[in-house]
């Protein structure tokens, strides 16, 4: 006896119709091209068969009673399983607004009974072949937008450990500001969190704050890490630093602008700030919040010509001046952090 070799499974089939002649005629016909075919003699059967096991297309008689074909397709849209399983109605019914109805209800297809076996075929095997090419088409997107957001996070982290290095490098010749950047962006960060600031914003603002005074490159090291107190122009010198950090940055192309954060990072809200002498709103909130992070880590830590004032003074500072050259709201958002919420800052 010869063994019978089965035809390759050229699609998954639920045939509905509630006349058992005709669903046989239907299901014998698919069945003949090797399509795995599934039947149901009535429209609450087929929306439960489709419901629990999705077929890849459904050809779906019209008149029936209870549930008739128009029905069971509208709600074979309306649920998630089921809304992108084509549907071909099949009906003897060939009124054009019968057919329109079909179409509107999001059916792909309608086909008149009696039919031909080559037509019913060969629209099956399109609309099969179409839905396939769109589940394709659809994982190829999927797919090249997850390596688009997997190259994108590496440039991200190419780009923090980049700018982290230059940040380290201008800490080096200023030992006693070293970890300085690095305890702002920490404390910025979190300031930006307690005001509800977005992630994009936010990832901006930290990369900002560890590079805020890489200006300082330029002020000769022996004025950095000088002991005592700074002359008249040696001071000016060091109000350089925000312009000079501007220059840098400026040159790398950053989805935030990042070179006016750290150029408005000594910016005041009643302008007696520099560079630029901005005032309230003109100055980028990004640059208010490291404006008050950098003088609470500043004050708070070891400086060459005086030793750490403690974070009480420092808060104390910013409180006297909360509204008149720090941003209220930044202010109020870092109290909240160090008196409520025990914020410490790193060493
Ligand atoms: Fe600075």
């Amino acid at each position: 006896m010869l063994n019978q070799i089965p035809l390759p499974n050229k699609g998954v089939i639920l045939a509905v119709d509630d006349t058992p002649a005709s669903l046989r005629l239907l299901t014998d016909i698919l069945k003949a091209e090797g399509y795995e075919v599934r039947s149901a003699i009535s429209g609450e059967l087929a929306l439960h068969a489709a419901t629990v096991q999705p077929p890849e297309l459904v050809l779906l008689d019209v008149s029936m009673p209870g549930l008739n074909g128009f029905e069971v397709c509208q709600r074979m849209k309306e649920q998630e399983q089921t809304r992108d399983v084509p549907v071909i109605f099949v009906s003897s019914m060939s009124d054009t607004q019968e057919k329109l109805k079909g179409f509107e209800l999001g059916a792909v297809d309608y086909v008149t009974k009696p039919f031909q076996r080559e037509e019913l075929l060969a629209r099956v095997h399109t609309h099969l072949e179409l839905n396939r090419l769109r589940h394709r088409l659809e994982d190829m997107v999927e797919d090249r937008t997850r390596s688009l957001q997997i190259s994108e996070m590496k440039l991200r982290a190419n780009l923090l450990e980049s700018i982290s290095a230059i940040a380290a490098t201008v800490e080096m010749r200023d030992p006693y500001t070293a970890g300085h950047q690095r305890r702002v962006a920490m404390l910025a960060t979190a300031i930006a969190h307690e005001l509800g600031l977005s992630q994009h914003q936010i990832e901006g603002l930290h990369l900002a704050a560890v590079v805020h005074d890489v200006g300082k490159i330029k002020i000769p090291a022996e004025i950095l890490s000088k002991p005592g107190r700074l002359t008249e122009l040696e001071f000016e010198l060091i109000k350089q630093h925000p312009q000079d950090g501007y220059e840098i940055v400026k040159e790398v192309d950053f989805p935030w602008p990042i070179a006016q954060f750290v150029r408005q990072h000594h910016e005041r809200l009643d302008g007696s700030g520099y560079p630029d002498g901005m005032k309230g709103e003109e100055i980028l909130l990004e640059a208010r919040i490291i404006a008050v992070a950098d003088v609470i880590e500043a004050m708070a830590s070891h400086r060459p010509y005086r030793p750490g004032l403690g974070i009480e003074a420092a808060l104390t500072e910013i409180s006297a001046k909360r509204d008149t050259m720090f941003d209220a709201a930044v202010v109020d958002a870092a109290l909240r952090l160090f008196r409520e919420k025990h914020y410490q800052l790193h060493s």
